[in-house]
């Protein structure tokens, strides 16, 4: 069975997709084989994986819709073991689209039937919308970065409650796998804490990996590179090799 794991927050910005893509790249250097199933219609995962949104024949849209297969969507990307599930601003309909649908939360888990992915990371929009419930619906795991500012924890329980919810209904066997401090600046007694406050809501549901803000990770989307072929070397870099230990040990074991 595939580790499917929603990488999800409803703030924008928090980096989840940051998390979702040198996550990935680093599971597939340890030899995993991983699909990215980008379901944000900002499709930041797709451009950040070098491939152009404006020229693509299908996305994940087609495969909701059942207009195309999964197989033939997927792309490979420049690492090997490295998938992609791309998709557009087409997507953005989705939401509307699925409303008709008699089983609407579970599109995309009906979707990924038959596929032999290792792992399966979905970034999410920046929203509690039927988009993140199907994704919440399809995964076994949830991943959740939250970012080392003022109001970090602020919406955190009404995401905790709508997973809570989709956990009663559609899928019980949704576990968090983790919670992620991102852009975390050690300088700044901020910093430290909110990930004070964070440990003492999520315990040792915390990472001991924390990413730093670090301008490598910032830069390396526009060059459609993870971290591992941009600056391995980097703060960043090494702060998503320790995270994808972690999430390794704790899906694995
Ligand atoms: N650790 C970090 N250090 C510096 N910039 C970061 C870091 N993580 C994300 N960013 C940048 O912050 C912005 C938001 O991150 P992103 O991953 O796109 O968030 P989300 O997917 O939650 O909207 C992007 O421009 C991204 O490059
Ligand atoms: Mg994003």
């Amino acid at each position: 069975m595939s580790h499917i794991i929603a990488v999800i927050n409803q703030k924008g910005g928090v980096g989840k997709t940051t998390t979702t893509l040198n996550v990935a790249a680093y599971l597939a250097k340890a030899g995993r084989s991983v699909l990215v199933i980008d379901a944000d219609p900002q499709a930041n995962a797709t451009s950040g994986l070098q491939i152009n949104k404006h020229e693509l024949d299908h996305t994940l849209y087609d495969v909701l819709f059942q207009r195309a297969k999964l197989t033939d969507v997927v792309r490979t990307t420049n690492l090997e073991g490295l998938h992609i599930l791309p998709s557009n601003a087409d997507l953005a309909a989705a939401e509307i689209d699925m409303v008709s649908s008699s089983s609407r939360e579970l599109i995309l888990k009906n979707s990924l039937t038959n596929q032999s992915f290792d792992y399966i990371l979905i970034d999410c929009p920046p929203a509690l919308g039927l988009l993140t419930v199907n994704a919440l619906a399809a995964a076994n795991k949830i991943l959740i970065p939250v970012q080392a500012e003022y109001y970090a924890l602020e919406g955190l329980s009404q995401l905790l409650a709508g997973v809570q919810q989709v956990r009663e209904g559609l899928n019980p066997d949704l576990m968090l796998l983790g919670v992620v401090l991102t852009m975390y600046d050690s300088r700044t007694s901020l910093s430290t804490q909110v990930k004070e406050e964070i440990q003492k809501h999520f315990g040792d549901k915390v990472f001991d990996a924390v990413i730093p803000r670090n301008v490598r990770l910032a830069e390396a989307p526009s060059y459609g590179k993870t971290i591992l072929e941009h600056d391995k070397w980097s703060k960043g870099a090494r702060a998503y090799k320790h995270l994808t230990q972690e999430v390794m040990k704790r899906a694995e074991q």
